[in-house]
């Protein structure tokens, strides 16, 4: 069954968005997949993490970020001081890739109208894409700098920092984030 275009799913709501990411079959992901990875947080949140895909855990459990890089986030998000209500978390790819391998381009395409159907209900005022693979994903390859905010068409501010995981195996990158997080703190306060 084809993705159906952002209009048709934002005009569905949060609970026809997440049917069709469940119904979904347009890339090879379907196959392998134990549970689709939607979201969490709020649905009325001031910012949105974009991470790339599942991994084992989210696979096992259906929610996102709930391993050992999901920590990390948790940190992140301590370290910038947002409530509960004041974010939400998605990905750019709703299936686990087998082997953790990287997402292939065809499988964010296959993707992409649920994350901008998703991104469009949740109207978030900042969007932090939590690596090279959110931004490819959401950005239509323009490249953004590290912790350099970007005002996009009146609509929201891109701030890409490092991927949780990213923070697991290269400790250094831990007091880099901070400095990122600090230098932005205006666009969330
Ligand atoms: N890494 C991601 O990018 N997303 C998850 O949900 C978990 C790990």
């Amino acid at each position: 069954m084809a993705v159906r275009s952002v209009n048709e799913l934002v005009k569905m709501g949060f609970e026809g968005i997440e049917k069709e990411i469940l119904e979904c079959t347009d890339c090879q992901l379907h196959e392998t997949v134990t549970n689709k990875v939607i979201s969490k947080g709020s649905r009325n949140p001031q910012v949105v993490f974009i991470g790339e895909a599942p991994g084992r855990k989210e696979d096992e459990t259906g929610v996102p970020f709930c391993g050992r890089a999901g920590k990390n986030l948790d940190d992140i998000i301590e370290y910038m001081g947002l409530s509960d209500y004041g974010y939400a978390v998605i990905n750019a790819v709703k299936c686990r890739p087998p082997d953790n391998r990287n997402p292939l381009k065809s499988e964010i395409k296959a993707c992409k109208p649920f994350l901008e159907a998703q991104i469009e209900l949740l109207d978030p005022e900042v969007i932090i894409l939590l690596g090279n693979t959110a931004e490819k994903a959401f950005c239509d390859g323009k490249k953004l700098e590290w912790g350099v905010p970007e005002y996009v068409d009146g609509k929201y501010t891109l701030l890409k920092i490092y991927h949780p995981a990213a923070l697991i195996y290269q400790r250094s990158r831990i007091g880099e984030q901070k400095d990122l997080i600090d230098s932005n703190r205006h666009l969330w306060k």
